[in-house]
């Protein structure tokens, strides 16, 4: 039975790996999440795009049947390249965050929050702009919420004090959505929501993507026909670690995790 291949720098893909086991539960799923070498994004394009290749050829030596990218930073660098050497249909992230974006500002004026290297490729302003020319775009870098993330501190004061430095600009802006273009931010939403107001809905790309991959498994007939999935998990780094904080994410058990060297 193959699986549906998930991956990220780290545990940040587990957001859109929860919507789609939620959304697709006859669906086996196959994550890898290069935890020894995250974050991505404060890396070259050429070491992104390295790693990346090196993620989907592990996926590939899996036998997946689909690649969903359940990172901002590696859709942003290497989609097409991924996309030039692989014959399974891939999903990437930020098709799905600019949709959702897109359909909820009723102003046009939004802004995306991501890592140093997806706000430095461009790749959001440019892409909304092509949709809706009206559209006004911020773009923040937020590189430190990766590592609160990964280090479990999403509760801690440091997260909020990051959170209102970061955020700051964006509350006297007139902005009424923000996109969390990362997917490890969506684990700091609470903080984010509480630095930026009421007033501005915050949003990510995992539903959306999840709704994608259900679509895509359906037009190619690609679904699971077994009732039985079997999850399992691949880490770069260490196994108890991505336990502890995956289960959290997940909101269930995670059994099958396996340390790889990529
Ligand atoms: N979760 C990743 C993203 O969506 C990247 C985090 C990182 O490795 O810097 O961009």
């Amino acid at each position: 039975m193959k699986s549906i291949g998930i991956f990220d720098s780290g545990v940040g893909g587990l957001t859109v790996a929860r919507q789609v086991i939620e959304l697709l539960p006859n669906e086996s799923v196959t994550y890898l999440g290069d935890t020894a070498r995250v974050p991505y994004g404060n890396k070259d394009p050429q070491t992104i795009l390295r790693y990346a290749l090196e993620c989907v050829n592990f996926l590939l030596s899996q036998d997946v049947k689909m690649l969903v990218i359940a990172c901002n930073t590696i859709c942003a660098y290497a989609w097409d390249e991924i996309l030039n050497r692989v014959s399974i249909p891939v999903v990437g992230v930020i098709d799905s965050g600019l949709k959702t974006l897109l359909h909820v500002t009723k102003n046009n004026k939004v802004a995306i929050l991501g890592t140093s290297a997806t706000i430095s490729s461009g790749i959001y302003p440019k892409e909304i702009k092509f949709r809706n020319p009206l559209a006004e775009v911020h773009s923040i870098a937020a590189p430190l919420f990766v590592p609160i993330v990964e280090e479990g501190f999403m509760e801690h004061k440091v997260a909020e004090l990051i959170a209102e430095e970061y955020l700051a600009s964006l509350k006297s802006s007139n902005i009424d959505s923000v996109l969390l273009a990362c997917t490890h931010y969506p684990f700091l939403r609470k903080v984010i929501e509480k630095a930026l107001g009421e007033k501005i809905s915050v949003m990510d790309a995992s539903g959306a993507c999840a709704k994608e991959v259900a679509l895509v498994l359906q037009e190619k007939g690609l679904q699971a026909t077994s009732m039985s999935p079997k999850h399992r998990f691949f880490v770069s780094g260490s196994a108890s670690k991505f336990q502890q904080l995956g289960e959290k994410f997940l909101g269930k058990k995670i059994e099958n995790i396996c340390e790889i060297a990529l």
